[in-house]
């Protein structure tokens, strides 16, 4: 069985891209075969993220009729398969974003997962990644301005009848002005079901072109994205024992 899921948020800039990529990474990790497609076709970053950004074929030549959808899938060094799109602003002209559900339904039987890459809005594009799919992820940051908008995404991934699995909340500074996850819980009225933590190694590896899982495997947001992936394959996970983790258990035993 294939599993469809669109990681969508409404608001831009939420880490959709960078969840895709190192969620597909993750579920690479407990053996189940992945797909993640670019399914940004304005403002595409999944190739930049993945270091697959030169690819000759894209998601694009696909759409417009150019080339059959196999010539642009790509292999990832991390074992999952890429779709990407293209960077290029002329290849969005004669685009047809409404044969995006046919060209990934094509993919069904291919993969376990398929994990389609949202652009951000309301607009076709975003639209058209949500028919592509069975389930959603709803993709936020723990800020009112993100959590509203991601409130309009969800109404409309309801009234479509698309599984909502939950939310993941990115960029989690833990500081006294963000929202909490039951805040988050209550305004969306489905379960918060990761909160990843703002990290500095993600930057660092998108300005490497490579993923957590490649550089940083045992950061932080690598091991919250890792339980995602455990909580969405139903797969155990142990997160390893960090530093932090032994000092901050000390530093609570010294406090009591
Ligand atoms: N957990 C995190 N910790 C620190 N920085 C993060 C985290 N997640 C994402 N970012 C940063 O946020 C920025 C936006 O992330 P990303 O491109 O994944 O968002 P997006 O939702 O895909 O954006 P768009 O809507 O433009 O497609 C990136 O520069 C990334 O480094
Ligand atoms: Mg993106």
């Amino acid at each position: 069985m294939t599993r469809l899921i669109c990681c969508t948020s409404a608001k831009g800039g939420v880490g959709k891209t960078t969840i895709v990529s190192n969620l597909a990474a993750a579920l690479t990790d407990f053996g189940e075969n992945t797909i993640a497609i670019d399914a940004n076709l304005s403002t595409p970053n999944l190739g930049l993220h993945t270091g697959m950004h030169l690819a000759p074929r894209t998601l694009h030549d696909v759409l417009r009729g150019y080339y059959p959808l196999k010539f642009a899938i790509y292999s990832h060094p991390y074992g999952f398969k890429i779709i990407p799109a293209s960077l290029k602003l002329s290849d969005i002209a004669d685009v047809d974003v409404g044969r995006l559900p046919e060209v990934t339904f094509s993919l069904l039987g291919r993969a376990n997962y398929i994990l389609l890459d949202s652009a951000a809005g309301l607009g076709r594009e975003a639209l058209s990644a949500l028919s592509a799919a069975d389930e959603v992820l709803l993709i936020t940051n723990p800020t009112l301005p993100a959590v509203t908008d991601a409130l309009k995404i969800l109404k409309i991934a309801q009234n479509t009848h698309i599984k909502t699995i939950g939310v993941v909340v990115n960029r989690v500074k833990n500081t006294d002005y963000e929202l909490s996850k039951e805040e988050i819980e209550e305004i969306l009225g489905i379960p918060v079901v990761s909160q990843i933590p703002e990290d500095p190694n993600v930057e660092r590896c998108i300005q490497q072109k490579k993923l957590l899982f490649e550089l940083y495997p045992n950061t932080p947001a690598a091991i919250e994205i890792k339980k995602l992936a455990a909580f969405l394959a139903q797969r155990k996970y142990e997160p390893p024992k960090t530093k932090e983790n032994i000092f901050s258990r000390f530093f609570k035993i010294f406090k009591s």
